[in-house]
């Protein structure tokens, strides 16, 4: 964890960053956040996350209240301020504010709060690449617009929570017969030697590494489709995958305790994973 975070314009010791208990974070979960890989100083599709964190704060009606550059400008200043750390994971977060506890939005000259902080990114160790892991269904009990970065995120922890009660690393999620995606990561499923992602939509959250993978497929030639993955397709594949910004990808290789094709990291996801960790060293360990 580094020491120093972001908060309401001042960068400050993190034991030293109080909010009071009336924010709207606190009460409601009224907010949205984002999560940044940083590899060697260098933040991993930056403009693309502040571009996600945009749009959720648009689709909430929190007004933004840093132009682009003053959060490229914060941002990189976090990063530089935790330098000690190698490799880092930058939290942000914005919420509609501090006001008296009311559902209804607060006026218009409630500034939101905002939170960033950095801790240590802790991609997979190459064991695990390596080996796989394990991962389980369940039904998909969250609201109707995942495709929102909200803090709000009970149903993803209990979710989650499930994992790890089975000791496994990720619940999957089926809404209504049809893949959305894990607790905390996008799905990815292989079958006939073709890639397969389940389409944008506000039953999921457009992940900024789902966009990558497609990328890597597209510019490798790696066939893919982008559509609806039902259930028997889910259990039928011959390779799973999990991808986010701190996971990257990872195989699933058991479900709900069947194995998944051969029961180990397929050929794909050998490639694939050699292409984003060459995409994103091409980009990232170029300075120092
Ligand atoms: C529910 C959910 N889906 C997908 C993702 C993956 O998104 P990203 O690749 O931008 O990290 C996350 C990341 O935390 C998530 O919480």
């Amino acid at each position: 964890m580094g020491d120093t975070v972001y908060l309401n314009g001042a960068f400050l010791p993190l034991a030293q960053a109080t909010i009071p208990v009336l924010d709207r974070g606190f009460m409601f979960g009224d907010g949205v956040y984002e999560v940044i890989p940083v590899y060697n100083g260098q933040a991993f599709r930056l403009d693309e996350h502040i571009q996600r964190l945009q749009a959720s704060l648009a689709a909430v009606r929190i007004r933004n209240p840093l132009t682009t550059v003053a959060w490229r400008a914060m941002l990189l200043q976090l990063i530089a301020e935790n330098k000690a750390l190698q490799d880092q994971s930058l939290y942000l977060q914005v919420t509609r504010g501090v006001a008296p506890r009311d559902q209804a939005f607060p006026p218009a000259s409630v500034a939101p709060t905002v939170f960033a902080m950095s801790m240590t990114l802790q991609t997979p160790s190459t064991a695990l690449v390596q080996s796989g892991v394990a991962a389980i269904t369940a039904l998909d009990i969250r609201w109707d617009r995942c495709n929102i970065k909200a803090i709000s995120l009970l149903a993803n922890v209990l979710l989650r929570q499930q994992a790890v009660d089975e000791a496994v690393a990720e619940t999957i999620m089926l809404r209504e017969g049809w893949l959305t995606e894990g607790s905390s990561t996008n799905v990815f499923v292989v079958a006939q030697d073709k890639l397969l992602a389940p389409p944008k939509s506000q039953h999921m959250l457009t992940g900024v590494t789902y966009d990558v993978i497609l990328e890597l497929a597209a510019s490798h030639g790696i066939a893919h489709l982008v559509a609806p993955v039902s259930e028997a397709q889910l259990r039928s594949a011959d390779e799973i995958w999990i991808t986010s910004s701190t996971k990257e990808i990872l195989a699933i290789i058991s479900l709900d305790g069947q194995s998944v094709g051969q029961g180990q990291p397929g050929p794909l996801f050998q490639r694939m994973y050699a292409l984003y960790q060459d995409f994103k060293n091409q980009y990232m360990r170029h300075t120092r």
